[in-house]
């Protein structure tokens, strides 16, 4: 078997953490006898400032044929706000119809858990972000643009079928987790149409009696994931909610160096990434912590079905943070990138 992976590399970090990310895979592949080939698109800063191209169409028909992307990180400060982001990022994911982020939240042991009183078992929790929709949708704009008058309008948009499939692929999730507890994650208070969330995630979960469900309001959600972390097990929520609540529960897990992500069209090809960015302070220095990309290797071996690869990754991962012989998960540590890459292909071989 060889799988074909689409590499988008992209800014600062995303290619020394892509390097160790393709290191663990060849290693992993090795061993258990399953082969892969790349090919390499340069998307990102470098390519736009040489060709004015941000990501090309005819790149999508080539994923298609594919069986899963991996991308490091996408932002140059030298660019307009955004402009990469969302054409290349946010680009795919709509494009694809990738209208699952899935971001894992566990924290691998007690002394990298960041809060009093709580212990890493407390910490293991899945959030199900909606990837193609609400605050993303790019519907909306600027009238009267610098006049005193100006108006900006940027709009949610939730649909029936969009809330439905995800809400539906959570509740599936949820059946897979030992704790079959489902929380929803909204402000259908403030935001009133977010009833259509409130209304669909009551009538999908008459079909899954076994799942014990749970509402938050995102607000309160953030307190409780501080306050008690035990309290979620698989969480759904809209696509800009996701984003937010995803980067304080990478805190709970370690940091952004070790949260992972993958974007995922149940019945296409899907693209996984580190949740961290491009940190253009950081590139070419060899200091970033590959192990998110590397976590996001292990995800996607788990969506190609090499579920015993991406067991075995996550278990050297974890095996070398319990044991300290990765002492800090900051950009800090004092390893090399390359380092980190390597101990984890050195782990996977005992
Ligand atoms: C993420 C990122 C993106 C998002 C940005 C870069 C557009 O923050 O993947 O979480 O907001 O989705
Ligand atoms: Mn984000």
């Amino acid at each position: 078997m060889t799988y074909k992976i689409a590499v988008i590399a992209g800014d600062g970090i995303g290619p020394e953490v892509v390097d160790e990310g393709l290191k663990v895979l060849r290693c992993v592949a090795d061993m258990e006898g399953f082969n892969f080939e790349t090919k390499d698109y340069p998307w990102g800063a470098e390519h736009y400032l040489k060709t004015g191209e941000t990501h090309p169409e005819s790149a999508y028909s080539e994923y298609r044929e594919m069986d899963a992307i991996l991308l490091g990180a996408i932002g140059d400060p030298r660019i307009e706000v955004g402009l990469l982001e969302r054409e290349i990022i946010a680009g795919v994911r709509f494009t694809l119809d990738l209208f699952v982020n899935l971001r894992p939240i566990k924290c691998m042991a007690d002394h990298i858990c960041p809060i009093k009183n709580k212990k890493a078992s407390d910490i293991d929790m899945v959030v199900v972000r909606e990837n193609t929709e609400g605050a993303y949708s790019q519907v909306g704009g600027i009238f009267k643009k610098g006049t005193k008058e100006e108006v900006a309008i940027a709009e949610m948009i939730y649909t029936r079928h969009g809330v439905e499939r995800v809400i539906r692929y959570a509740y599936e999730l949820a059946m897979t987790r030992p704790r079959k507890q489902l929380t929803l994650c909204d402000k259908a208070n403030a935001i009133r149409p977010q009833d259509l969330w409130t209304r669909v995630f009551e009538e999908v979960g008459k079909e899954y009696p076994e799942i014990t469900t749970d509402h938050a309001y995102v607000d309160a959600a953030c307190m409780w994931m501080i306050k008690n972390p035990e309290a979620f097990d698989t969480v759904v929520t809209t696509n800009l909610f996701g984003d937010i609540i995803t980067d304080l529960g990478s805190v709970l897990q370690g940091g952004m160096g070790v949260a992972a992500s993958g974007n995922i069209n149940p019945s296409g090809v899907s693209m996984f990434e580190p949740i961290h960015g491009s940190a253009p302070k950081y590139k070419g220095q060899n200091k970033a912590n590959p192990i998110a990309t590397v976590a996001a290797v292990a995800m996607l071996l788990d969506h190609l079905g090499e579920t015993s690869s991406a067991r075995k990754i996550e278990a050297a991962i974890e095996h070398l943070i319990v044991s300290k012989e990765i002492p800090d998960l900051s950009s800090r540590s004092g390893l090399k990138t390359s380092e980190i890459g390597d101990m984890i292909c050195e782990t996977l071989k005992k």
